[in-house]
């Protein structure tokens, strides 16, 4: 019997994935895995019993990932379960850039009650003209699953798309379409509007900078549905104070980018959608039943993939930290290696041994490089 705590309101499509047996709240001592959305993890006391973390979406900077695999616990996202939510929202900012949607419908609301409605809108129209997408460039930094599918919309408009990912492959970048990949430099150089989709990492932070945004075009406008963190506030508020950038669409406001002209922010609304929440807590959860109950890794975001068909009653999962051969490792201890998996993922290690023993995982307490060791069934 698991339990699982949740550190967020989760879709409720989480609790049927979950088996019957599993104790599941908002409150649950000693839990064997954590399900959240946004809640920032960097400071919660973490409990011994904690196997696995899994977050509902696809950014993990709320997790301190590195920690946690230090300690052998497991964490997981959703990559793409909330992407199709994320690209509509990056759609409408792209229109939002243009054609002054939120003060246009303001000023028509503000007309109610005043003489000559239709008249006031015919002569007041003029102050929210604003410019279309078709024929212009977009550069999308990041060609993951939201940036592909955001790259696609983007053709379908008649928009110029240029893409900018280390890791495209010739095979994926077919299937998107008609993308010109080119330099993160030549991206920002030649682009009409720029539309960010990479992960928050330190080699990410502050890309959109007071250096990078004086190589942009003057005019240029700035879409960020990823994460704040990515832009730096300071350069962009004065960036768009000077008229250098048009418009910074943020789905990530702050303090300092709030009542700046020029600067749009919703609040962290890319994935809040009915589907979106369903499909992220569907995943996380059935990622993290297949790991507790099998010891199964499926996108994980600090220990390597690893999937293996059961074939015995026992099974011993072991994590593990500069150990380049976990197998003779575990030979050495004692187990009968003949029918196990290994995979590895820079440092970390994950191990499953298929076994009929009655062993327990105490044995593994202080050997060099095991994490983390247990057994199911
Ligand atoms: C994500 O990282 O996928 C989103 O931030 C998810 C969310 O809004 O919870």
């Amino acid at each position: 019997m698991a339990k699982i705590l949740k550190l967020n309101k989760i879709s409720k499509v989480a609790d049927k994935e979950f088996p019957s047996s599993y104790i599941i709240g908002e409150d649950c001592a000693d839990p064997d895995g954590i399900i959240l959305r946004s809640f920032k993890m960097h400071d919660y006391a973490v409990p011994s019993s904690l196997l696995c973390v899994a977050r509902a979406g696809a950014g993990v900077n709320n997790i301190p990932c590195d920690k946690y695999a230090d300690m052998g616990i497991v964490v997981f996202n959703t990559p793409g379960a909330n992407s199709n939510a994320v690209k509509e929202l990056a759609t409408c900012m792209l229109f939002m850039c243009g054609r002054r949607l939120a003060p246009a419908m303001s000023w028509a609301q503000s007309l109610k009650g005043t003489p000559d409605v239709a008249k006031q809108v015919e002569d007041g129209k003029k102050a929210f003209i604003g410019g279309e997408v078709a024929g212009k460039t977009l550069g999308i930094a990041g060609l993951g699953a939201i940036g592909s599918k955001l790259a696609k919309v983007a053709l379908a408009l008649d928009m110029k798309v240029l893409g900018y990912d280390p890791g495209m492959t010739p095979e994926r970048l077919k299937a998107i379409g008609d993308v010109t990949m080119v330099s993160l430099e030549e991206l920002f150089k030649q682009s009409d509007f720029i539309s960010l989709h990479v992960p928050y990492l330190d080699s990410t932070k502050n890309m959109v900078n007071e250096k990078s945004i004086a190589l942009m075009k003057d005019g240029v406008n700035i879409l960020n549905c990823a994460r704040g963190e990515l832009v730096d506030n300071t350069a962009i508020v004065a960036a768009v104070k000077s008229g250098k950038v048009n418009r910074y669409v943020t789905d990530f406001p702050c303090e300092e980018v709030l009542g700046v002209d020029g600067i749009i922010a919703t609040p962290h609304l890319g994935a809040s959608t009915p589907e979106a929440e369903d499909n992220c807590a569907y995943m996380a959860a059935k990622q993290m039943v297949d790991f507790i109950e099998n010891g199964n890794i499926v996108n994980s975001v600090n220990f390597p993939a690893l999937k293996k068909e059961r074939t015995a009653p026992r099974r011993l999962c072991v994590c593990t930290k500069d150990v380049a051969d976990i197998k003779s490792l575990l030979a050495k201890e004692g187990v009968n290696v003949s029918d196990m998996a290994e995979a590895h993922r820079g440092a970390y290690g994950y191990a499953v041994v298929d076994l009929n023993c009655n062993c327990t995982a105490d044995k593994f307490n202080g050997v060099a490089g095991i994490l983390k060791a247990r057994f199911i069934g």
